[in-house]
């Protein structure tokens, strides 16, 4: 990927943002594209909506190192501007790879691009917070956290639809509202009260 020329991008990138987590990972989460700071370090969400996607994380108790992330473009567009066609398209086999190999159980989307490669008939705004079938694979639409930087009202939304996430994937987490608790339910003291 480091050395693909398929498309105008290649010319005014630094580097190519392949995507980064866990090779076994049940969740694969695919963004737009790079921005400044993906295309200076080489790794996804590294910048401002990359602190907005960890915040989300951990309000579902996931880590980044438990999923996989990637882009639908793997190089940054200029000045940040949308992706277009046919530079998806240059890019697209690198997608379908990444998905083979991983083979998530459940794909998260964020934003309308990566969306569109899977339900290019569906608008997000009607999508958003559904889990629909893709060639086996459960993809569970989301708005990009960059779109909730701009507009904060988009936050709650988020913040819902990435609590569904444990429930797919069989794990447990706590709800929004649960308070942190003073007693784990695992703890078992025959000495007291370890905690006060
Ligand atoms: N950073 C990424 O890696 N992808 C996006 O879509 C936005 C920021």
């Amino acid at each position: 990927m480091s050395q693909c020329e398929n498309c105008g991008l290649s010319k005014s990138r630094n580097r190519t943002v392949p995507g980064e987590g866990n090779y076994d990972a049940q969740v694969m989460m695919i963004g737009e594209a790079p921005g400044s700071n993906e295309d200076k370090t080489g790794r996804p969400f590294a910048g401002r909506a990359g602190n907005l996607l960890n915040e989300l994380l951990d309000s579902v108790s996931i880590k980044r190192s438990q999923i996989y992330i990637t882009n639908t473009l793997k190089c940054r567009p200029p000045s940040n501007r949308d992706p277009q066609q046919t530079e998806i398209n240059s890019c697209e086999p690198y997608l379908a790879l990444q998905i083979s190999l991983i083979n998530p159980s459940i794909i998260i989307t964020l934003g309308r691009f990566s969306f569109s490669k899977f339900f290019p008939n569906i608008t997000l705004s009607k999508a958003r917070g559904i889990v629909r079938e893709w060639n086996g694979i459960k993809i569970l639409p989301m708005y990009h956290p960059a779109a909730a930087l701009y507009n904060p009202s988009l936050k709650p939304k988020l913040l819902q639809d990435f609590q569904q996430i444990p429930s797919l994937i069989n794990i447990s987490s706590p709800s929004i509202s649960d308070q942190p608790q003073k007693y784990p339910a695992t703890q078992v003291s025959l000495f007291g009260d370890p905690f006060e």
